[in-house]
């Protein structure tokens, strides 16, 4: 009783406050059950109790009418609409249509009317809410695959009753959550997106929102975007005791290219993996000359089939350069060697002596290196600095050494030597002017010159110079005992006689004065 009496209070209120602030919504979907509450909770059966909708009189029932509160109108029965024991309606299976202003009216005992109001929304959803990207790959984790530069479009999706609002946001690795685009009134969404870059990779949400239920629905997508890198993947190296490491990477791809170490010709795969970067390891000992190392990179953002490589054809080192060298006491000399052949890279030292001598930076020795020529710099040097040197590079695969032969001179011998070569320089010019007047006034010198010369040489005189005497006496043994036979460079002379006392002595001098400088250039001069 004290149950009812609070419900009578209230009811009593309800009436006396008239219709508007008790207003009920309830929303329902279509297809569902509805349950349009009249008169609040109680153990309360009223004694009529009709029901309007939009203003006109949809059912009225009596006591003996109302339905047990436990059972409610199924679909198919005739009526959709029933009351219950305790005035609500109950409409079975909710159309569309349902939707309005609902109106109860309610005579309890006591005589007391109650009215009460209740606004039914039909409404459903958002309801299967979906993110597609197309036209894109799907992993098997259901993330979509898309390639850099690609027109793609967003499509977000999902069913409501009535329209929804569709949101489509995006959060990037970078940015953080931002909308994309919002609308109102469709099913579906499409956003469209150009020329996609790595930065559009992340997650794509669509958001439903029904208003009127003020119901929400989400789902994500992750978009990848697959792009591969036009230059070729580098090839590298480093030795790491008997072992030499080739490091193959390619950056600036996205997914992890399958990079594959292979030996050609014989085509066997010596290592493969996904990923960014991929060492080989391999023994130097089983490295060889001309052994070619390739590595392969596979990309999804490769056309099929399509290969980025880079290669090590494996070489041993060659050292090149002059094997002999002279150097004056007490100045600088700089050796020189070249390498440039040896993949990969050799690594280059100077050594001295037959022992090989590790040469080291100093301040005796400057060692230096670039590119691929290499100078060894010795400073202040002494008669003991002669002596043979080797520049020595190493690879993997091998060493080769360049030889030279580094000669020292006392300055004294190099200022004699300066002498003779300008004194050479002045006979030499001397006997060429000398040999171009005789040869002018030939004539002359045949009447009168060749009467003192050996009577059986005829017109016809041989003339046999040579530059070292002790090699040609015997090979010209007709050679006239010219003046004291101390000329060097054979000549032949026809028909011409062209010897005379003064000219044999200038050759006499040149000779000697190139005897002094210890060389051996030829006295080029007698030549016409
Ligand atoms: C009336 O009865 C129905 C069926 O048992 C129940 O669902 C509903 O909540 C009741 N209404 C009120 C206001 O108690
Ligand atoms: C409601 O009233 C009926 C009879 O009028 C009674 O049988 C029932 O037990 C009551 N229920 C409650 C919860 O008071
Ligand atoms: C209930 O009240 C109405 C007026 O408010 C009156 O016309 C009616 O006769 C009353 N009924 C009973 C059973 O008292
Ligand atoms: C949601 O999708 C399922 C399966 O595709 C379908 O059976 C169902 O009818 C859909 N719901 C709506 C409200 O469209
Ligand atoms: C799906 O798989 C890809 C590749 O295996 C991976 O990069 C990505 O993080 C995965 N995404 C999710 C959401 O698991
Ligand atoms: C979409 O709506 C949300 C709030 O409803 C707002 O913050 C956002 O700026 C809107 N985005 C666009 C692209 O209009
Ligand atoms: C990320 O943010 C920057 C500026 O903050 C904007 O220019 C860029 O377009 C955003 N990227 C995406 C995919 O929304
Ligand atoms: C998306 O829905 C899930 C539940 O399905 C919820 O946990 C999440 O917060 C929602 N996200 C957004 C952005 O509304
Ligand atoms: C990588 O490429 C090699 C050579 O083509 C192949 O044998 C291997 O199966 C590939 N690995 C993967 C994971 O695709
Ligand atoms: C491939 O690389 C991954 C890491 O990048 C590593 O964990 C795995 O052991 C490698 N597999 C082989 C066969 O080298
Ligand atoms: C490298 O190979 C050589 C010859 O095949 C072998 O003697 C040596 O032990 C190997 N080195 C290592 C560290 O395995
Ligand atoms: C050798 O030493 C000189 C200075 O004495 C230095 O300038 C030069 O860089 C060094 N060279 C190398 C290869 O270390």
């Amino acid at each position: 009783m004290r149950a009812l009496a609070v419900l009578l209070l209230s009811v009593c209120a309800t009436v006396v406050s008239g219709d508007d602030s008790t207003d009920n919504v309830l929303t329902a979907a279509p297809g569902a059950l509805a349950v349009l509450p009249c008169y609040g909770e109680g153990n309360v059966t009223a004694a009529v109790t009709s029901w309007m909708k939009n203003g006109k009189k949809i059912i009225t029932e009596g006591t003996s009418t109302l339905l047990d509160n436990s059972r409610v109108p199924s679909s198919g029965s005739k009526s959709r609409v029933a009351v219950l024991r305790n005035g609500s309606l109950s409409i079975g299976v909710v159309e569309r249509e349902d939707d309005g202003l609902y109106l109860c009216a309610s005579t309890l005992p006591g005589n007391i009317t109650f009215h009460a109001k209740v606004l039914l929304r039909v409404a459903s959803g958002p309801d299967n809410v979906s993110i597609a990207i197309t036209p894109a790959g799907v992993l098997p984790n259901g993330t979509f695959t898309t390639f850099r530069g690609e027109s793609v479009y967003i499509i977000c999706a999902g069913v409501s009753y009535p329209a929804q609002e569709l949101t489509l946001s995006f959060n990037g690795l970078t940015n953080s959550t931002t909308s994309l685009v919002n609308h109102t009134g469709n099913e579906v969404l499409e956003y469209r997106m150009d020329n996609i870059q790595p930065s559009a990779q992340g997650i794509y949400s669509c958001m439903a929102h029904n208003e009127v239920s003020d119901q929400k629905g989400n789902k994500s997508a992750e978009v990848l975007v697959y792009y591969a890198s036009d230059r070729h993947p580098e090839c590298m190296w480093t030795q790491e005791s008997t072992f030499v490491v080739f490091h193959c990477s390619w950056s600036d791809v996205n997914p992890a290219p399958n990079l594959t170490w292979t030996e050609l010709p014989s085509g066997r795969i010596l290592s493969s993996n996904v990923t960014d970067e991929l060492p080989l390891i391999i023994n130097g000992s089983l490295l060889f000359d001309g052994q070619t190392l390739r590595c392969g990179a596979q990309h999804p953002a490769l056309h099929k089939g399509e290969e980025k490589t880079c290669t090590f054809t494996l070489k041993t080192p060659y050292t090149m350069g002059n094997p002999l060298a002279t150097a004056v006491e007490g100045g600088s000399i700089t050796l020189e060697c070249s390498e440039s052949r040896s993949t990969p890279p050799a690594l280059t030292t100077w050594r001295r002596g037959v022992r090989q001598e590790l040469i080291v930076n100093g301040s005796k020795y400057r060692v230096s290196a670039e590119g691929p020529r290499f100078t060894l710099t010795i400073v202040n040097i002494s008669k003991d600095d002669e002596g043979v040197y080797f520049c020595l590079s190493q690879n993997p695969l091998g060493a080769k050494e360049l030889q030279i032969y580094l000669t020292v001179k006392s300055s004294s011998e190099v200022t004699g030597a300066v002498i003779g070569l300008f004194i050479s320089a002045l006979i030499v010019g001397c006997a060429v002017i000398i040999a171009k007047t005789v040869y002018s006034s030939r004539h002359r010198i045949c009447l009168g010159g060749f009467g003192r010369m050996e009577e059986d040489e005829g017109d016809v005189l041989s003339l046999v110079e040579s530059d070292d005497e002790q090699i040609f006496p015997a090979a010209v043994p007709r050679l006239p005992p010219v003046s004291n036979g101390c000329q060097t460079t054979l000549v032949e002379i026809h028909g011409i006689p062209s010897t005379n006392h003064e000219e044999a002595e200038t050759v006499d001098a040149s000779t000697a004065a190139q005897d002094d400088a210890g060389r051996t250039e030829e006295p080029e001069d007698l030549m016409f």
